[in-house]
């Protein structure tokens, strides 16, 4: 038995969500609408038009939600806060009934026995601020540090961890080279500047949340392993500039302190000159670095594919997600150790790993069969338990997602939950992918088998 899995003893067993893809009720209560609001009700924007004015309908089911969070034995619970329900129009003016909801979500978590785990920018920005050049204006900084300074000093007594942001790559990708997020725009002059944005608000943040009493402050970033297709020169550096462009352009600003040199390749001349007294503010330690995983790529060289000049080589020998995604649970213990080796000691989290499959329809009062999530959810376990004992000091998992939600452009068809959601009725069912982590939560890991 000496070999079987067991997690440390202090170890988060959390879930995540973020507020525009659970809530719902955007405009309730007073608040300003998000850019994302803006955004899915355009048209064409999202599959079938869907949008996030329902969603999970979790801003009116709170307390249903944190029930069925008890139920699955979580011990912290990830959220995101819609800054346009605490402040409407991103500055000045505090909306108390918009703030009073997290602080009941809070109080209810902690009376549950759940950590809250809170972080201030899950993409959706208030359109006020959008109409003010949103992460293109340098004030934005400052603006982000106000909202931070807000929330903190209202939930920072009972918060347990704050990250900054969520993903500011997708943010930046999706959201100003490919237009695929909002707020839509498709331009390589813009998207360093919004990255650059982004650092500077994390920083910025990072300093109110301190500064306003808050505990543990981090940042979330995304993390997607890259592997050359081949030893050739040109898959080689292909693969260098794909890391460069996903998984190193905000990691070496906050811990190395400058952009990789890869950048100003992949950018030509829309790569500016950035004031190097920024990089002290970007540059603050953090408590904790959160790490979200769901896939790897496989890259080669191939100057077509806009803008690092890099393919992704399917391989069909493995299953893919229903995002297209492959399953490869062993890059998630590299990707760790690759953190570690890179960037040096600094704690991680976990802040979000899962997966999309097709689900059946469910049956009153009747588990939902979901073996390809239930494997997804072991294989990755186990493989984040291998980098743990090769010396990744990770301290908490927080799957993606507790429950089936809007999954931002491509609407409501992907299905991340380990709780189904009928979105008719919004009746919750309990997944088998549920139950295994339920288990595994209770064993502290050992359901997860040698
Ligand atoms: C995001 C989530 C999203 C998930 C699955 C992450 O990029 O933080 O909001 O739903 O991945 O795509």
């Amino acid at each position: 038995m000496t070999d079987s899995i067991r997690f440390p003893e202090r170890f988060l067993w959390g879930a995540a969500t973020s507020a525009y893809q659970v809530e719902g009720s955007p405009l309730a209560d007073g608040a300003g609408a998000s850019n994302w609001h803006r955004f899915a009700h355009t048209p064409g924007m999202t599959a079938n038009g869907e949008t996030g004015d329902v969603a999970c309908d979790h801003y009116r089911r709170m307390p249903e939600d944190v029930a069925l969070m008890r139920r699955l034995g979580l011990t912290a619970y990830r959220f995101s806060l819609a800054w346009g329900r605490v402040l409407p129009e991103g500055t000045g003016r505090v909306n108390a009934a918009g703030l009073g909801f997290y602080d009941r979500l809070v109080d209810q978590l902690l009376a549950a026995g759940i950590a809250p785990n809170a972080t201030l920018f899950h993409w959706d920005l208030p359109a006020a601020l959008e109409d003010r050049g949103g992460w293109l204006n340098r004030d934005i900084a400052e603006w982000f540090a106000a909202y931070a300074d807000t929330v903190v000093r209202r939930l920072g007594d009972r918060v347990a961890m704050w990250a900054t942001l969520n993903e500011p790559w997708v943010v930046t990708d999706g959201g100003y080279l490919h237009g695929t997020l909002a707020p839509g725009h498709r331009s390589p002059y813009e998207t360093p500047i919004a990255s650059h944005n982004l650092l500077r608000a994390h920083g910025l943040g990072l300093r109110a949340i301190r500064a306003a009493g808050g505990r543990q402050a981090g940042l979330v970033v995304n993390l997607e392993p890259k592997y050359a297709a081949s030893d050739r020169p040109e898959d080689q550096a292909a693969t260098r500039r794909a890391e460069a462009y996903m998984n190193r352009q905000y990691l070496d600003p906050v811990f190395l302190g400058g952009y990789p040199a890869e950048l100003a390749e992949i950018y030509g001349e829309a790569w500016p000159e950035f004031p190097a007294a920024d990089f002290d503010v970007i540059r603050a330690p953090l408590d904790f670095l959160g790490v979200n995983y769901y896939t790897r790529a496989v890259h080669r060289h191939e100057p077509r594919a806009w803008p690092v000049g890099a393919g992704r080589v399917r391989q069909p020998q493995h299953t893919y997600t229903s995002m297209d995604w492959e399953v490869y649970p062993q890059a998630f213990t590299d990707v760790l150790l690759w953190v570690k080796a890179r960037y040096g000691d600094c704690p991680l989290h976990i802040t979000e790993n899962g997966s999309a499959f097709y689900d059946p329809p469910t049956v009153e009062g009747e588990e939902l069969a979901d073996p390809l999530r239930v494997g997804y959810l072991r294989d990755h376990l186990r493989a984040l338990h291998r980098a743990i004992a090769a010396g990744a000091d990770v301290r908490g998992y927080f799957a993606w997602s507790p429950l089936d939600n809007f999954e931002w452009s491509a609407g409501y068809a992907k299905r991340f939950g380990l709780i189904h959601v009928d979105f008719a009725t919004q009746r919750r069912t309990f997944k088998a992918s549920a139950r295994l982590y339920a288990e595994v939560i209770r064993t502290h890991g050992a359901a997860l088998g040698a």
